[in-house]
């Protein structure tokens, strides 16, 4: 069975517990077979020690949800990502609408923020997404490519080492999920200005997140420029992220 190539990232945010993760992970793990996308969870820090020792040897990687824009030094309460690295993190997410929204992140925080996790062998998950009323006022495209401008401002030489999540934040947590149509428009032009950034013609792959499940998956996934999913709620639950990894697998 080859690779399908599509990369399915679980995000699971504030939840979690040692008990509720050690019965979620060996569920996820007893259901891979027949799995052959790329899959990767994203926990909580404090969790990443319990998360690395369980997932050792599976074909499911291991993720963080943030990592400081800073090297080393007095930031109380930050993680670096040598310090991701320590417990080998393949990916960490950047950016997310929930750090840009509540944490006051700027798209130069998150441009930094991708620099170190580059610097550390860490794939970036960089986040971008409009919110509603930027939505409905017609700025996604602008809203979107500004955000991906300041990345690729500030990485531009490993910019093909990126991978781009687009979650519109209207989508996120709501139920309500882009149309595969709305989703390919947004990715495509994404696409076009990763494609004009990078020197070789290296695909850096696109993600779409916002409510994403079961249901919707495959409508998603079967659009030229969607190479795979970020996935909120729908990860927690193990019967419906490896559904998910299956409809990823075809
Ligand atoms: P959701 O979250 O799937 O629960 O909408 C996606 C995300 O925020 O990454």
């Amino acid at each position: 069975m080859g690779m399908s190539g599509k990369l399915m990232v679980g995000n699971w945010k504030m939840n979690g517990s040692l008990a509720a993760n050690t019965s979620l992970l060996s569920e996820l793990l007893s259901g891979m077979g027949g799995v052959n996308c790329l899959a990767a969870v994203c926990v909580p820090a404090t969790h990443l020690a319990q998360a690395q020792s369980l997932l050792a040897g599976s074909a499911l990687a291991l993720g963080a949800q943030d990592v400081s824009a800073h090297e080393s030094g007095a930031y109380t309460g930050e993680v670096s990502a040598a310090m991701l690295r320590d417990f080998a993190v393949r990916y960490v997410i950047v950016g997310h609408s929930e750090r840009r929204q509540f944490h006051g992140e700027t798209d130069t925080v998150v441009a930094h923020k991708a620099q170190r996790a580059l610097a550390a062998g860490i794939t970036p998950i960089v986040c971008v997404g409009e919110s509603l009323a930027e939505h409905e006022a017609g700025q996604t495209e602008a809203v979107v490519k500004r955000q991906l401008a300041a990345v690729i401002h500030t990485n531009g030489h490993c910019i093909s080492e990126i991978v781009v999540a687009y979650e519109p934040v209207w989508a996120i947590g709501t139920g309500l999920t882009a149309t595969p149509e709305q989703a390919q428009a947004v990715h495509a032009v994404l696409r076009a200005q990763l494609q004009a950034a990078t020197a070789h013609s290296q695909r850096v792959p696109i993600l779409y997140g916002g409510s994403m499940n079961a249901g919707n998956v495959a409508g998603l996934l079967a659009q030229p420029d969607v190479d795979g999913g970020l996935i909120g709620g729908a990860s927690l639950k193990a019967p419906d992220f490896l559904s998910m990894l299956k409809a990823a697998s075809r």
